[in-house]
Order: structure tokens, then sequence, then C-alpha cells
């Protein structure tokens, strides 16, 4: 297999540095118990990503020293080196404190801070150039779905998105999420199905806009109320490399059993 399936844990605003120090105690007792998982990780064959806010970033930092394999990304991100933008973080600030990741574009950046597909592409470029790997969102809202829209609102986020990437950073420095805004934070998941037949049309988008190289080696991941009983089978799928985990990533056991749903 070409695409190392990623499992993300999208925290958004909680877990401040006590709660993330009791997360990764809890992960790491965890994971030493799950031969198969460890096995994975340390192998490189699988990564477990974690997104925490901002002022818990270093304390998540900190645990690579005994979870090595540990991934770990900012939320969100600002395109400008440095500057005068009160509140802001830079892509070169990010890499300086040891992120891997960073997520971009999701669809509550999206949907309550106005985060346009201009300013989804900036970050973008200036994540990718500070050698950052971008999880990229991108998703319809239910009233685009029932309006027959889905693919035509993807794909016009990721090609406002992607445009001024040259086609060999595409696959290899960004994992596009397909996250349906109505599926987040809802319990109302994309069936295995619906999430295929999506990330399979991303693919075919990537292929036709980068090249077949770029879309082989493209991860797409799947995002929106994924949980422990629901991981397998939307993983199961062919085009699905992952998923983007909320509420079911807060908790270091049931974070591990969908990675373990992963294996
Ligand atoms: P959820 O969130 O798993 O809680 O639906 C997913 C996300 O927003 O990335």
């Amino acid at each position: 297999m070409e695409r190392t399936p990623l499992i993300a844990g999208n925290w958004k605003m909680h877990h401040g540095i006590s709660a993330t120090g009791k997360f990764l105690s809890e992960l790491e007792m965890r994971i030493s118990r799950d031969a198969g998982a460890k096995k994975a990780l340390e192998g490189d064959f699988i990564e477990m990503a974690i997104f925490p806010p901002f002022t818990s970033l270093w304390r998540a930092l900190e645990g690579k020293r005994y979870l090595p394999w540990l991934k770990v990304g900012a939320q969100n991100v600002h395109w400008a080196p440095e500057g005068a933008f009160t509140g802001e973080v830079s892509a070169n600030m990010l890499r300086e404190a040891g992120c891997d990741y960073v997520i971009i574009g999701h669809s509550e950046r999206r949907q309550l801070f106005g985060e346009t597909d201009e300013q989804v592409r900036r970050k973008l470029d200036a994540a990718v150039s500070a050698g950052l790997l971008a999880v990229l969102c991108v998703g319809e809202t239910l009233q685009e779905r029932e309006a027959g829209e889905t693919m035509a609102v993807v794909e016009r986020q990721l090609m406002k998105a992607l445009v001024g990437l040259p086609p060999d950073e595409v696959g290899r420095s960004v994992c596009i999420a397909y996250e349906p805004v109505w599926a987040i934070g809802t319990g109302r998941n994309a069936t295995p199905g619906e999430a295929q037949e999506v990330c399979q049309a991303i693919r075919r988008f990537v292929a036709e806009r980068f090249g077949d190289e770029a879309a082989m080696v493209q991860r797409i991941l799947y995002g929106g109320s994924v949980k422990t009983d629901n991981a397998a089978g939307l993983l199961s799928e062919p085009d699905v490399d992952g998923a983007l985990v909320g509420g079911a990533s807060l908790q270091a056991d049931s974070f591990a059993q969908i990675l373990a749903a992963a294996l």
C-alpha cells in the first residue's frame, strides 16, 4: 500500500495542558497493551496525529519523548511569515515548535470565522512552504447535498485551495479530509458507501488536475461523527485512507479503538 493510513484527532477547543498530559498517559498505557497497534505505529504502517489547542501544543510535543511515533499538529495557521496580525500564529512558528501537521479550512473556521477559499489557499501555500503537512478540509452542507451539489462544492473548494501548488506537492504534502458539514458533531455519519463515493471522486479529480501519480499517493480522510462503532466500516472503503475524528478523539481509549479499526 502506497498510502499510510492516518488517524487524526481534532480536539477543537478541548483539553488544556493537564487534560493533554492525562490523555498522553492513557494513550501510552492503551497502546502498550495492544501489540499490533504498537508495532504498526512504530513501523510507520499507520500514523496517529493529534491536534490540540495552541496552548496545549508544547505538552503534546513533549509526549513524543515517550510516544515517538505520535504526530502533532495545530488547528489553524496564518499565511504571513510574521507581522502585525494580533492573535495569529505563522507556519514557521508551528514548525519551529515541532509541529508536523496543520488543519486548514475546517468547516467551523469557514462557517464561524468567515474563512474564505482564498484565505484557505494562502494558508495552504504557507504551510506547505514551511514544511508542514496540511490536512485540507472540504465538504458540503446538508442543503448543498440535497440540491445535488456535493461534488461541485467539493471540487470548487479543492480547486481554489490547491491551484498554486506544484503537482508533486499535492499528493505528498496535503491530506484531503472529506468532511460533510451535516455529519460534523451531529452523530449522523456518512455511510461507508457515501464516504467512498465522494473520496473516490476526489481521487479522480486529483488525477485529472495533478496527474495519476499524485492521485495514487494522495491521502483522503473521512471526517464527521467517526466513532468506535462505525470506524471499521468507513475505513475499509478503498479510497478512505484514514479518519479525521472530533469528539471520539478526546478519550485515548476511543481514539485508540478507532486506530485499531483501521489496522
Ligand atoms: P466529529 O468532528 O467527529 O465530532 O463529528 C469531526 C471534525 O470536526 O473534524
